[in-house]
Formats: structure tokens, sequence, C-alpha cells
């Protein structure tokens, strides 16, 4: 895609900014910087888009109508070769969720789904988040390690989740693994496994859809407080198609699983490495708000988004031809000194924090709320019932293996308390 652009970097150029090396695997910030310093506006030719890692371009980006959240193109781009047909579930689920859609669509669709998300139900899951994080510690409390990920930054957001909306304890294995098959092609992938990924996602995408439906008629024969109910009330009431909800739910639930997962790793291993940190936030619990605000900033969740030019239009005076992928470096943008006072420090008392961790402008994060809770309530139930919190000497963390551009994580993060 867009190989003649005049704008191109030479070839030499190109595979100096490898985002899937395993350095920048193992930690991106400095490969961010270089590409912030020498070519913010990079054209990647092996990827076929651009990359910005400016703060300013990134929010300038993130609101400017000229840049379309349809990302289809994206989607049928990764196949290469492989036959379109073989997305079809994909592509459906995907084309009616509010996360790709551009106004007045998306104003609609944004509006219905606020109804899932209001100030009562928010404050109605709080039991739900303190009694699931209490029971996952319950779980490993006398045994003086855990392992982060599969203890607890993977069920947590999984059982909130699936609380909130109602879903069957039989089926949660299953939520997990769909998610994680839609995530993992949901983004450009460097990987060669693109067929497999695909095939994956597609089916994933038709299983979940299948038990979403099943669970929307029944709330509407019989609607309960679940946010399953309260957007299929919504629809109802507002006279719209019951047919798009699915997606919308299983948005939802995407989006609330993976990033909350993988923000609670990057969290505990960013407070680990930061002992100073770690010790004034024991002593002054008051602090836990700006403290999970640094956390998203210094090492967030999802280090890129993804947009399509609807037009040619120019970024840092580079020319951008329409119909280009650009993806948004969130990540670079929340390290970009011209923004924030020594980006690479990480400082829990930094006032103002405005980072770009959940977005900017129409798309901002619909579960930025539910999310900042749980991740309170998760890291001060941790630093109470865990005050020896450590890394464990005996076993390495892990990384996540990226496939995908736009989460970031840890497969394991073993601790000692
Ligand atoms: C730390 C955790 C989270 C992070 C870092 C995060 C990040 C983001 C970002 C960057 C966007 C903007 C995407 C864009 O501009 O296209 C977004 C949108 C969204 N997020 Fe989150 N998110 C988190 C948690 C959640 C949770 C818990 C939920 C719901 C349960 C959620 C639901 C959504 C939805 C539905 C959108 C789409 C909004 C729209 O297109 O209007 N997120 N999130």
């Amino acid at each position: 895609m867009n190989s003649q652009h005049k704008n191109m970097p030479a070839k030499a150029n190109q595979q100096t900014y490898d985002l899937f090396a395993p350095s920048a695997l193992d930690n991106s910030y400095p490969l961010f910087k270089r590409m912030r310093e020498e070519d913010p506006v990079h054209y990647s030719e092996s990827f076929g888009y651009w990359v910005l890692t400016r703060y300013r371009d990134v929010e300038a980006a993130l609101r400017d109508e000229r840049l379309s959240s349809d990302r289809t193109a994206l989607f049928i781009n990764q196949l290469g070769n492989f036959d379109v047909k073989e997305i079809q579930n994909f592509l459906h689920l995907i084309s009616k969720m509010l996360l790709e859609k551009n106004p007045p669509e998306h104003t609609r669709l944004r509006k219905l789904a606020n109804q899932g998300f209001t100030t009562r139900a928010i404050e109605s899951w709080r039991s739900i988040i303190q009694n699931t994080t209490n029971e996952l510690l319950d779980n490993v409390q006398n045994y003086g390690y855990m392992n982060v990920v599969s203890d607890l930054s993977v069920p947590l957001p999984t059982l909130i989740l699936t609380k909130i909306f109602g879903v069957p304890e039989t089926d949660r294995a299953n939520f997990i693994k769909w998610a994680m098959d839609i995530g993992t092609f949901f983004g450009a992938p460097g990987g060669s496994n693109i067929e497999e990924f695909a095939r994956k996602a597609d089916l994933a995408a038709a299983e979940f859809s299948a038990l979403i439906r099943q669970l929307i008629e029944q709330r509407r024969r019989q609607p309960g407080t679940d946010m399953i109910s309260l957007l299929t009330v919504a629809y109802l009431e507002q006279g719209f198609n019951l047919d798009e909800l699915p997606s919308q739910c299983i948005l939802i639930l995407n989006a609330g699983l993976l990033t909350t997962t993988d923000q609670i790793s990057n969290g505990v291993n960013a407070l680990l490495r930061h002992p100073d940190q770690l010790q004034k936030l024991k002593q002054n619990p008051t602090l836990i708000n700006s403290a999970v605000e640094e956390m998203i900033r210094f090492d967030t969740s999802v280090p890129f988004f993804f947009r399509i030019a609807k037009q040619d239009l120019t970024i840092g005076g580079k020319d951008i031809p329409a119909g280009s992928v650009i993806a948004l470096g969130l990540g670079a943008a929340n390290h970009d000194p011209e923004k924030f006072d020594s980006p690479s420090v990480f400082d829990i008392t930094r006032l103002p924090n405005e980072h770009l961790g959940f977005g900017a402008g129409i798309h901002f994060c619909l579960g930025s709320v539910l999310a900042r809770m749980e991740l309170t309530i998760c890291f001060t139930t941790l630093l109470t019932r865990l005050p020896n919190l450590s890394f464990d000497p005996d076993k390495q963390a892990i990384p996540t293996k990226h496939t995908t551009l736009i989460f970031k994580g840890f497969d394991s993060l073993p601790v000692k308390f």
C-alpha cells in the first residue's frame, strides 16, 4: 500500500525501526524515542502504514474528522492472498461495532452504548469488583507467591465483566478464548501466521455472536440489572434493531478484557521496578488515583490504535495519501518530553497527567470510569493484603509475545509476598 509515495523514506532507513524486534518487544520506549526524534511521521514500508510518535500529532489525529475509524480495509489488507470470504463472520461482527464507526452513525451508537455505563450502574458494580479481587487473593494468600497474570490480571476483568453481563459460569472459559482470538487479529500483525489468526478470529466471531444473541433473547423476555438487559431495554425503547446489539456487547467485552488484564500486569511491573514509588504509595494510599493514571501513562496496555485517511492530508510536513493506514502511537505520545517533564521517570504524584492511554475525542474509552475503578480497587487491595509484594527472583517475567501492535502486557509475571 502507498509504496509509490514521494515522502517514503529510503529503504535503508526502513529496517531501523522494527517494532517487532525482540529488544523493542522487551522495551519499546527507546525505539519510540528514536522514531520521535528522527522521523516522527514515519512510513513503514514493511508494514505498509504510517506511524505517529509525537504527542501533538497523535492527539490531533485522534480528533481529526478526516481520519476514519472504519478499519475494514486494514483487516482485509492483512490477509494478503488469503480469501476475504474466510473472515465474513469477523467482518460482519466488527462492521456494526461503534469503535469502527464515524459520525453520524458513531454518535447514535455511542449514545445507546452509554446506557450501559450510567453512574448508577457503575457504582453498583463496585462491590462486584471488590469481592472478586478479594476472592482471587484468598486463593493465593497462603502460598506466599503467585503469577500476577494467571492468578489475578486475567481472571479479574473476565470475572467482573462476565458478572456485569450476567454470562453463565459455564461459558466463561470460551469467553476468554474468543476475546483472545478476536483481539489477536484486531490490529496489524507482524507475524507470519495470518491465515491461522484470521480463521480463529472468524470462528470466534461466529460462536461469540451466537451466545450473545441467546443472552439478548433471554433478557428481552426477562430483563434484569445486568449490562445486556440495560442495553437491550435502551435499544427497544429507542426502536432500534436488536441485530446490531451483539456487536456492541462483544466490543464492550473485548475492549474491557485484554486492556485491563494487560494494564494490571504493566502496573504491577512498574511499581515493583520503582521501589521508592511503591513505598510512597504504601505510606500514602490516597495517592492511588494519581498512581493509576501514571501506570497508564508510563506503560499503557494499548500502545497503538489505527485510523485510515479518508482524504489526502499532511501531518508533520509529510503528505499522506487517502486510503493510508495510520498507526497512532499512544504509548509513544505518553513519553513525549514536549508534553511530559522527564517522561521516562515513573512518578505516582505526576500532575497534570494528560496521557492518551484512553484515547481522546469521540472514541474516548467508553469504559474508562469502570477501568479506573477496577485498577484502583485492585491495586489498593493488593498492597493492603500483600504488603511485601516483590518480584520472584527464581522465576522470570515474560512479556507478551506480540502478534499485534495494539496490545502490550505480560504472559507471565511471578511475584512473592
Ligand atoms: C486500562 C484499560 C483500558 C484501556 C487502556 C482502554 C483504552 C481504550 C482506547 C485507547 C480507546 C480509543 C480507541 C479509538 O480511539 O479508536 C478505547 C475505546 C473503547 N473502550 Fe477502552 N480501554 C480500557 C478499558 C475498557 C473497559 C473496561 C471497557 C468496557 C468494559 C472499555 C470499552 C471501550 C469501548 C466500548 C471503546 C470504544 C469507544 C468508541 O468507539 O466510541 N475499555 N479504549
